[in-house]
């Protein structure tokens, strides 16, 4: 909207400026084994994902910031919970869980470069599983 000042880099008003949250998540001086896929770092960390810490940002940040980041949030928490409350799970057993390749593909989003493939079992009694 108007010509600014972001840590000494002078920004003219109109300016499209892109974020890189991708390159922010794996800076190694924000992130201990920023490349390790390691989700237990987040237990007893106070950051977390609303917008204000700025090291994490799978939501954005600020006016533009994921209106639907509650609901986002709900929907995988509940559909996790229910696969894992539904379903015993492994991997073939051909496949070690430390052989498993998390690398990502790189593009818009970021999805595995190689698929999961896990074997599930249901662990309910039958008649739950009918629709
Ligand atoms: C885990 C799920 C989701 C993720 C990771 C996600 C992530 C994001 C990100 C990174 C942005 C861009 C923010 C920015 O420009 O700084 C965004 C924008 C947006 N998201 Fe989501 N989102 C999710 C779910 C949802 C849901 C469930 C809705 C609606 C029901 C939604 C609606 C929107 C809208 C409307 C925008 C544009 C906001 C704007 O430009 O003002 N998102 N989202």
């Amino acid at each position: 909207m108007e010509d600014c000042n972001v840590v000494g880099y002078d920004i003219r008003k109109g300016t499209r400026v892109f974020v890189n949250a991708w390159s922010i998540g794996r800076d190694p001086l924000l992130w201990e084994q920023p490349q390790e896929f390691c989700p237990n770092r987040f237990i007893g960390s106070n950051i977390n994902v609303k917008g204000t810490d700025f090291e994490l940002l799978p939501f954005g940040a600020g006016r533009r910031m994921c209106p639907g980041y509650n609901l986002g949030l709900k929907m995988i928490q509940l559909s996790l919970a229910n696969l894992l409350h539904g379903f015993n799970w492994k991997l073939p057993d051909n496949t070690k869980a430390e052989d498993l390749s998390m690398e990502e593909a790189f593009g818009m989003i970021t999805p595995r470069k190689f698929p999961l493939v896990a074997v599930m079992e249901p662990r309910l009694p039958h008649h739950l599983y009918k629709f």
